[in-house]
C-alpha cells in the first residue's frame, strides 16, 4: 500500500467493501487496516492468506525499479514471480480472485501500438518477471491490469511520478534532460484506481490496459507538466537510445480496447491528469 499506486488506492478506498491493506513498512496512508507482509520471505503470504481468506487480492506491490531488478535479479525473481506464485497457490485455498497489477514494461516499444491480446516481449529483468508473473495469473484465471508511466502520486510518501518529479526538478534548480525518443500514454493514478474495485466485484479474468489518451515524449511531458504547474520548463533534451542503462523501449502506447467496452475505461487526456495533479489540492500522507 506504501507504493504509488497503493497510496492512490487507499486515497479512494472502495465504498462497501472491506479493505485490508498489505504493506512492507508502517502505514504511512492510515485509512485501512493494514498487515504487514514481506514478500521476499517464503511462507509469510500464504501464512497471512490462511488467516484472512480475502475475497478478492489486488496484487499491486514489486520491485518495480527496473534498475534494482537489473542489479539484484535473484530478489526481483523472488518478490516478482515467486511471491506471486506463493500469492495464487493460497488463493486456491481461500477462494480468493486475484488481479495482479503489470506494467506496459512487458512490451518492447517496437510497435506502433500494443493491444491487450499483443505478445508480450519484455526487454528488462522488470519487465521478463512482470511477464512471467502475469502468465501465471492468467493461468489461474484472475485479472491482469496493465498500467502506463503513472502521474501525480502523494507528497511527502518519497515516491514521485514523472511530472511531479520534473517539477520538483526545475523548482529545485537542478538541471535534468528528457528522452524527447521516449513515448508512453501516461495517467494520473487517481483516475486508474477506482477500476480496480469494477475488476474486482465483478471478477472479470485476463487482461485490460487503462493507460491516458495521448501518446506524448518524455520531454514534452515535462514541458506540459511545468505549465500545468505554473513554472517555466527548465530542462535539456536527450535520447534514450543513447541511454546508459538498462535498455528502454522507446514506444509504449497502451490501447485500452477491452477495458474501454467491458469496463467503460475512459482514457483521460494528458491535460485532465496533469491539471488532477497540479490544480487539486496537494494530498499528503505521514511520515513513516
Ligand atoms: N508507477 C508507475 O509508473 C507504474 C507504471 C506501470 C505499472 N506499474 C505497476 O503498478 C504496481 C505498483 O507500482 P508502484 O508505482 O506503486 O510501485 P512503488 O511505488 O515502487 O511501490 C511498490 C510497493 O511494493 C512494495 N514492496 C516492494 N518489495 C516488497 C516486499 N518484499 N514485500 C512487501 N512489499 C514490497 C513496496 O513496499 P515499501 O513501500 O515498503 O517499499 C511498495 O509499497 C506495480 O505492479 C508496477 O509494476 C507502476
Amino acid at each position: 500500500m506504501g507504493g504509488v499506486l497503493g497510496l492512490g488506492m487507499a486515497a479512494q478506498p472502495p465504498q462497501a467493501i472491506h479493505v485490508i491493506a498489505g504493506q512492507m513498512r508502517p502505514p504511512a496512508w492510515p485509512v485501512t487496516p493494514a498487515v504487514r507482509v514481506n514478500l521476499a520471505a517464503s511462507g509469510e503470504l500464504a501464512r497471512i492468506m490462511g488467516e484472512l481468506r480475502p475475497g478478492v487480492v489486488i496484487h499491486a506491490a514489486c520491485v518495480s525499479r527496473a534498475a534494482d531488478c537489473e542489479q539484484q535479479p535473484h530478489h526481483a525473481d523472488l518478490v516478482n514471480i515467486q511471491a506471486v506464485e506463493e500469492l495464487l497457490a493460497s488463493a486456491v485455498f481461500a477462494d480468493s480472485f486475484v488481479v495482479y497489477v503489470s506494467t506496459e514494461q512487458v512490451f518492447d516499444g517496437y510497435a506502433e501500438r500494443y493491444f491487450e491480446d499483443s505478445p508480450v516481449s519484455p526487454r528488462t529483468v522488470y519487465g521478463s518477471t512482470k511477464a512471467a508473473a502475469e502468465r501465471r495469473v492468467l493461468e489461474f484465471g484472475g485479472a491482469v491490469v496493465r498500467l502506463p508511466l503513472l502521474l501525480g502520486g502523494a507528497a511527502g510518501s518519497g515516491r514521485m511520478c514523472a511530472d511531479t518529479a520534473v517539477v520538483q526538478a526545475v523548482q529545485s534548480g537542478q538541471t535534468m534532460s528528457l528522452f524527447t525518443d521516449e513515448i508512453r500514454t501516461p495517467v494520473h493514478v487517481d483516475f486508474v484506481a477506482p477500476m480496480f474495485e469494477k475488476i474486482a466485484r465483478e471478477r472479470r479474468g485476463g487482461i485490460f490496459h487503462l493507460a491516458g489518451a495521448q501518446a506524448v515524449s518524455r520531454f514534452d511531458l515535462g514541458r506540459r507538466a511545468c505549465e500545468a504547474a505554473g513554472i517555466k520548463p527548465n530542462f535539456q533534451a536527450s535520447l534514450a537510445a543513447d541511454f546508459d542503462g538498462p535498455p528502454r523501449s522507446l514506444r509504449l502506447e497502451l490501447d485500452c480496447g477491452r477495458a474501454i467496452k467491458e469496463l467503460g475505461w475512459q482514457p483521460p487526456d494528458l491535460r485532465q491528469s496533469l491539471d488532477r495533479t497540479f490544480a487539486t489540492p496537494v494530498r499528503t500522507v505521514a511520515k513513516d
